[in-house]
């Protein structure tokens, strides 16, 4: 068969022969109902019913993948799509580096692989449970369109993760799968595994924030998996790579919508200090500073999600050829690492400093970095925009001592600048980097759906174009 097509005849469309995978096939056909009770329950709230023009991968070719047609949600074509094989591929980094690339899982690195995905899985269905309320008050059908595309996506992404599961751990395997959709975001109990995909996705800002920042994690971390020794996993993470592009250009437009709006209406209204909150607020925009904390807010805790910086892990992981760095086959180094040094800021005597460490045990640090980096990209593109209204006001990503409840940091309290401070000051202060319950409500007062045709709500504007070239006055969702 050809694998840049996919099979769409059995009830899990898929490209890697299930069909001829009878126990696999079977396990994630029972797999299947619980998934889908999972999405009714938790999935975007009052619009099953709805028809939403989505996408849906039809091949794994990177040109012309995906086809567009009005869907209703729960008959989503949820499918277990991996990048094609490439042919002689060997493992590219670690003590195993030239040997062939696994077609099975290493017995030795099977627990450490198992973890590695269940990390990943676990991340999928949370984002969907956080932002399961947001259909209610979209700013434009454009807007909800995109926001249920995301959605579908992750739920395919979860997929993704328990066909891995599912193919090649076995019981416990299956286990981790059911347990997937048994934790839910937030919940005391039952949270999910990691920080930031417990927090709230209470309105549309952090929406845009989380895809710009949180679903940029996610990149991170699956091109790391996508260099994996481990080549299912690999091809796994390339495929979702190519439907992540789209979750952060949703997060990065809508950010330089939201901002974009709120100059025009600064502009028209003759206001020129972009601290001159209130008066910004009565034209029903969002202020720039109020925007600036929820950057503060989302990005610190999304860097929270690359862990301690001097990691065993990490460490271990990379030594097994299991998880590789940022883009390691575009690096030039011996690609094992064994005696280099990386630098880590470090909190040494009360001080924030660099110190050398071993380059191994710093890869945390280093995924961490190369992520700073890429926010930095499309933050720059947003102070363009600020900057063509001639607005004196520059959104900065604050200092990655800031706000942190893990690693080197989590023990101080730090302004946005990265000085040390005391947590009586902090307490005092914490309104001036944070959204705070006053931001909270106005934003919030802002939160009406707008569900005509063609129309945006007051605080943002429409995109440039639309989606799959579509004029703007398309009808993105049917609301049933
Ligand atoms: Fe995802
Ligand atoms: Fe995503």
């Amino acid at each position: 068969m050809n694998i840049a097509q996919v099979d769409y005849d059995g009830l899990i469309p898929n490209n890697v022969a299930l069909g001829q995978d009878v126990r696999v096939k079977r396990a994630l056909e029972k797999w299947h109902p619980g998934y889908l009770s999972w999405w009714n329950d938790m999935g975007p709230e009052g619009f099953q019913e709805s028809l939403v023009y989505l996408r849906t991968a039809v091949s794994v070719d990177p040109k012309g993948w995906a086809k567009f047609d009005y869907v209703r949600m729960p008959e989503y074509r949820w499918g277990v799509l991996l990048a094609p094989q490439m042919e002689g591929r060997k493992v590219n980094f670690g003590t195993h580096k030239g040997e062939d690339a696994w077609q099975e899982v290493p017995g030795e690195y099977r627990a450490m692989l198992r973890r590695l995905v269940v990390i990943q899985g676990d991340t999928e269905p949370a984002s969907v449970e956080q932002q399961r309320h947001l259909g209610k008050t979209a700013p434009s059908l454009y807007d909800m369109r995109n926001l249920f595309q995301v959605n579908v996506e992750e739920g395919r992404h979860l997929w993704a993760m328990v066909y891995l599961l599912q193919k090649y751990f076995g019981t416990d395997g299956r286990e981790e799968a059911e347990a997937l959709l048994q934790r839910r975001s937030g919940d005391p109990d039952t949270p999910r595994m990691l920080g930031a995909f417990n927090e709230k996705t209470p309105d549309w800002l952090s929406f845009f924030m989380f895809t710009y920042f949180t679903d940029r994690d996610g990149k991170m971390q699956l091109e790391a998996l996508a260099q994996s020794g481990f080549d299912p996993l690999s091809r796994t993470c390339r495929f979702m790579l190519t439907e992540e592009a789209h979750h952060m250009f949703v997060g990065e437009t809508g950010v330089t919508r939201v901002i974009q709006r709120t100059c025009e209406a600064m502009t028209e209204a003759g206001v020129k200090d972009p601290n001159e909150i209130e008066k910004v607020r009565k034209l029903g925009v969002i202020d720039l500073p109020t925007i600036q904390k929820k950057a503060n807010l989302h990005f610190s805790l999304t860097l929270d999600l690359f862990g301690n910086e001097i990691s065993t892990n990490a460490a271990n992981a990379f030594h097994a050829g299991l998880k590789g760095r940022y883009r390691e086959d575009r690096l030039k180094d011996d690609h094992q690492l064994e005696s280099g040094t990386y630098p880590v800021l470090r909190l040494i005597d009360g001080q924030i400093r660099n110190e050398d460490s071993p380059a191994l045990a710093a890869l945390n640090m280093r995924l961490r970095d190369d992520y700073v980096v890429d926010c930095n990209a499309g933050v720059g593109r947003w102070n363009k925009v600020i900057e063509g209204f001639g607005i004196p006001f520059e959104i900065k990503l604050p200092h990655v001592a800031f706000h942190r409840h893990i690693g080197e940091f989590s023990k101080i309290k730090a302004d946005v600048s990265g000085h040390v401070m005391s947590d009586e000051q902090w307490q005092k202060r914490r309104g001036e980097f944070l959204p705070s319950d006053n931001d909270r409500d106005f934003i919030e007062s802002l939160m009406k759906a707008e569900s005509q045709i063609g129309k945006f709500a007051s605080w943002i504007a429409p995109p440039k174009v639309g989606i799959d070239n579509k004029p703007g006055n398309f009808e993105y969702v049917k609301i049933a």
